[in-house]
């Protein structure tokens, strides 16, 4: 696990979205496993990434077409145990067409917890190698925010995971820390070393992630 953290606008999402390649990068190189990315086929690249985050897309269909979308040739097990492990099944039982809920345009039926724990169930079915996983910013009530968490757990067990991370618990679980300012890495390392070395990071830990 990777963390990458930093101000607002500093680049961190534009660094995660070199990986899948929604942009390249205009100098340097990404390499997975030594390969260049830029010679890989976008479709074998992208099936080795699942990207969480709150803003997945969604369909206006059912709860259960949108799950299934990530693994189309999913059976009917696979999606409710991707639901069960994602925290779903709590909020998907409360809906009154249950599975079968259709969640209107973009999910506007759906809180952005709700959503997030969709984006995590498509990741779960879709057993990718690799997780790029931008944590929330918005708060969640505590409940909720365990749930996300326990969900994020199983999901990253035994997988390459970069994170955009906004909670201290995250952070401590890294085995990295990239401080991202303007476009570049200020500083690396784990937590106890950047609050010595990085004014930045103990900057923005004393302001954004120590109370959260
Ligand atoms: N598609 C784009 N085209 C041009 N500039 C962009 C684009 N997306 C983001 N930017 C700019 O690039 C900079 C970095 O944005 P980025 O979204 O990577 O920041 P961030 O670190 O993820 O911020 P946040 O914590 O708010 O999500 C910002 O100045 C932003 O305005
Ligand atoms: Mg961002």
């Amino acid at each position: 696990m990777t963390a990458l953290v930093g101000h607002s606008g500093s680049g961190k999402s534009t660094l995660l979205n070199l990986i899948p390649r929604i942009y390249d990068a205009d100098s340097g190189e990404i390499t997975i496993d030594n390969q260049k990315i830029k010679s890989l086929n976008l479709h074998s690249l992208r099936k080795e990434i699942s990207i969480v985050d709150q803003n997945t897309t969604l369909f206006d269909d059912t709860i259960f077409n949108n799950i299934k979308y990530a693994k189309p040739d999913a059976n009917n097990d696979e999606i409710l145990s991707a639901a069960k492990i994602s925290m779903c099944t709590d909020f998907i039982e409360k809906l009154d067409d249950k599975f079968q809920t259709v969640i209107g345009e973009n999910g506007v039926k759906l809180s952005g917890g709700e959503k997030q724990r969709l984006s995590i169930a498509r990741a779960l079915l879709k057993n990718s190698k690799i997780i790029l996983l931008d944590e929330a910013t918005s708060s969640l009530d505590s409940e909720t925010e365990e749930k996300i968490q326990k969900a994020i757990e199983e999901l990253t067990k035994n997988k390459t995971t970069i994170v955009i991370a906004h909670r201290l618990s995250t952070i401590l679980n890294s085995e990295r820390i990239y401080v991202i300012d303007k476009g570049s890495v200020e500083s690396s390392g784990k937590h106890d070393e950047l609050i010595k070395n990085s004014s930045l990071y103990k900057n923005f830990y004393e302001r954004q992630i120590k109370n959260n």
